[in-house]
């Protein structure tokens, strides 16, 4: 009898530990480090200390994009991500006060002076990425030697940049109809303001205008259009001459996206069709590869004037798809936003010049 005692008090003690351990090895594989922070801070921090400790600390669910240089000095309206794009939890800033909680900083390029006298003197926060914005070609950029190794990440239109930014985009349409171009009354026209005999684009347009008449605006022809006139004259031309200032992969401009969204068939000079086409349907548009020679387009072109249903044709692909230019330095910062949401890796460019300069 004396000697069942002992058990009855052991087995029950046994299974007590048994369960508490398995409780215990449950609980620590459950709960991560950095949430045991309450268990032995429970007793020294008060409420009011846990509430100043939240609202000191980077909120991360909200990504800091700092402007540091206005894109060519102009201002625009920065906080617009959430009630104009969508996006939510961005804070876009020009207050560089908040240089040291920003996730993000961005430079123009075309505003850096060449001393690199106007970037941050502080410190770089280990978290902060620098990035570098340029949607100049490269013909257009000055090469900075300093850059070469400062930066995170490129935010440019070429495609093997790390934030993509095209000046211009073909999405589905909402609804599927034909679409009906606005009414035309000139047959081709160009605006123009850099005239530089050099450019390969004055070179093709000083033969091409021997044999088709060519409306021309612009300041290198001292017809000046009104950001109000912009749209009514381009969509009055049945074509219009996108030829860029210069020619470099990818290097699509707002001069081919904004008569295209407007209706007006681009005549493309620049990049080769087929990079074209990586972006623009092949039927939207024309590109001066396709002729032989400046005369052979005029031909076409004027054919083209003729025969309205062959005209027709170049808007077949807007039954299912619109384009939509992007314009907004504002939108571009929100795309910032996103890219540093979905990419928090590590990342350092450190041969920005050879990139970009070749
Ligand atoms: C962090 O930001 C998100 C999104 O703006 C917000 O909903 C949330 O309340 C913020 N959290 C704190 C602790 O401030
Ligand atoms: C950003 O790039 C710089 C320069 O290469 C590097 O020192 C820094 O650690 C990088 N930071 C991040 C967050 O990627």
């Amino acid at each position: 009898m004396s000697s069942t005692t002992p058990n009855k008090i052991l087995q029950p003690l046994l299974v007590t530990v048994v369960i508490l351990g398995c409780f215990m090895t449950i609980f620590f594989t459950y709960f991560k480090p950095s949430n045991y922070y309450w268990l032995n801070g429970q007793s020294t921090v008060s409420p009011h200390q846990v509430k100043s400790s939240i609202s000191t600390t980077k909120n991360e669910s909200v990504i800091t994009v700092l402007v540091w240089l206005w894109p060519f000095g102009a201002r625009f309206a920065l906080d617009v991500c959430s009630s104009k794009y969508n996006t939510e939890g961005c804070f876009i800033t020009a207050d560089r006060n908040l240089y040291k909680k920003s996730d993000a900083v961005v430079f123009h390029h075309r505003d850096i002076h060449g001393d690199l006298s106007n970037l941050p003197s502080q410190q770089r926060p280990s978290f902060q990425k620098w990035i570098w914005l340029n949607l100049e070609s490269p013909t257009h950029s000055p090469l900075l030697p300093g850059l070469n190794t400062l930066f995170n990440l490129t935010l440019n239109y070429r495609q093997d940049s790390d934030i993509k930014a095209t000046y211009g985009l073909i999405v589905p349409a909402e609804t599927e109809e034909d679409f009906v171009p606005p009414k035309k009354d000139k047959l081709v026209c160009w605006i123009v303001s850099n005239w530089s005999p050099n450019h390969a684009r004055i070179k093709y347009y000083n033969e091409l205008k021997n044999h088709i008449q060519i409306q021309l605006y612009g300041r290198a022809f001292r017809r000046y259009l009104s950001n109000e006139d912009y749209a009514p004259i381009v969509s009055s031309c049945k074509f219009y001459l996108s030829f860029e200032n210069s020619i470099h992969v990818d290097y699509i401009t707002e001069k081919f996206y904004k008569p295209l969204s407007l209706g007006t068939v681009p005549v493309a000079l620049g990049t080769t069709r087929q990079n074209y086409e990586n972006f623009i349907q092949g039927d939207a548009f024309i590109h001066v590869d396709d002729f032989s020679s400046p005369k052979e387009l005029a031909e076409y072109l004027l054919f083209m004037d003729k025969t309205q249903d062959m005209y027709l044709r170049f808007f077949k692909w807007r039954r299912h798809f619109k384009s939509y230019p992007y314009d907004s330095w504002a939108e571009r910062m929100c795309h910032v936003c996103v890219y540093l949401k979905l990419h928090k890796e590590y990342k350092s460019i450190n041969n920005l010049n050879k990139w970009y300069w070749g």
